[in-house]
């Protein structure tokens, strides 16, 4: 757990052996141009070293530009991008991977995932993320939004285990079986919709954040950690990015992280990743 009083470099170590930090800005739905330079400028300001972004985002070149301006060498960032639905498959998927490189101006990519198991194609694409690691295009590949029998499919066919699984986690989807394969794996977990795309409005989130003297967003964020959870909150706002970060220096107790997890619903805020159309 001391790792976890390490603000912003402090991280798991990713079964690959690169270590990944714990907290990380979101960009979806972040515009490119003025809004996402000014959001990614920011966190990095405030101490954020890692960046989640995604081909599907079309902001890109906005993190990228926030990425050569921000005064903190290239090396120092995690940076992690991701191939959309349309573009997977083997050869399409490297070149989607050159567009994403292009577009961010980087000469590698700390993270590339899988956005979501399109059906007949994640297993191809699977490979040609594989390829892009050999050629050193990509420190580490993981995927996103894979179930159990995702996960399965690609380390069965190719014998590498992706070192992240992103997906949509909070305390109204709680994922146990998931988690707990992924532990077992030595997959990262890694949530999507922390924030429950800002619904915080839960009784138990106000009434811990007004007995930790936190807010409910630093709550359910450090509720994250505490479960060895990488998390990737969402701002456009300087203030709320810096909100976002004040979640090592407090403990939530056994029991409070347990009663969080027994807000579990199941409910999706998002896509189910066994029933898409996209
Ligand atoms: N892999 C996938 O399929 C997938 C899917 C969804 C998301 N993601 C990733 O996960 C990231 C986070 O998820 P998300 O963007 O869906 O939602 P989120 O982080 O759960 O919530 C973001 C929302 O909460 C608001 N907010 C942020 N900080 C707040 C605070 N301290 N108090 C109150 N409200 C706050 C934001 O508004 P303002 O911006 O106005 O502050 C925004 O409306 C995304 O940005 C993306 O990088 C991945």
């Amino acid at each position: 757990m001391s790792q976890l009083q390490a603000p912003f470099t402090g991280g798991p170590t990713l079964n690959d052996g690169v270590t990944m930090p714990w907290l990380g800005l979101g960009v979806w739905q972040t515009k490119d141009g003025e809004e996402v330079i000014h959001a990614v400028k920011s966190a990095v300001e405030i101490g954020y070293r890692s960046i989640d972004t995604a081909a599907g985002y079309n902001n890109e070149e906005g993190v990228g530009q926030a990425i050569r301006e921000c005064g903190v060498p290239r090396e120092e960032l995690f940076i992690t991008t991701k191939v959309r639905n349309p573009d997977q498959g083997y050869e399409s998927t490297l070149q989607a991977f050159e567009v994403s490189r292009r577009k961010l101006g980087l000469d590698y990519v700390d993270l590339y995932l899988i956005h979501w198991p399109v059906k007949g194609k994640y297993r191809e694409t699977w490979k040609a993320l594989i390829h892009l690691q050999k050629e050193g295009l990509v420190k580490s590949i993981g995927v996103s939004n894979f179930q159990i029998h995702h996960l399965k499919n690609i380390i069965d066919d190719s014998g590498v285990k992706p070192v992240v699984n992103q997906v949509e986690f909070h305390p109204l989807l709680t994922q146990r079986d998931l988690l707990k394969y992924c532990r077992e794996q030595g997959i990262q977990l890694e949530a999507w919709s922390p924030l429950m795309q800002g619904h915080l409005d839960l009784p138990l989130l106000q009434e811990l954040a007004a007995r930790y003297g936190k807010t409910p967003a630093q709550i359910v964020l450090r509720w994250d950690l505490q479960q060895g959870v990488i998390t990737i909150p969402k701002s456009v706002h300087a203030e709320r990015i810096r909100e976002n970060a004040g979640i090592f220096d407090f403990t939530l107790s056994d029991d409070d992280v347990k009663a969080l997890e027994e807000l579990n619903q199941n409910h999706r805020f998002g896509p189910d990743p066994d029933n898409f159309n996209f």
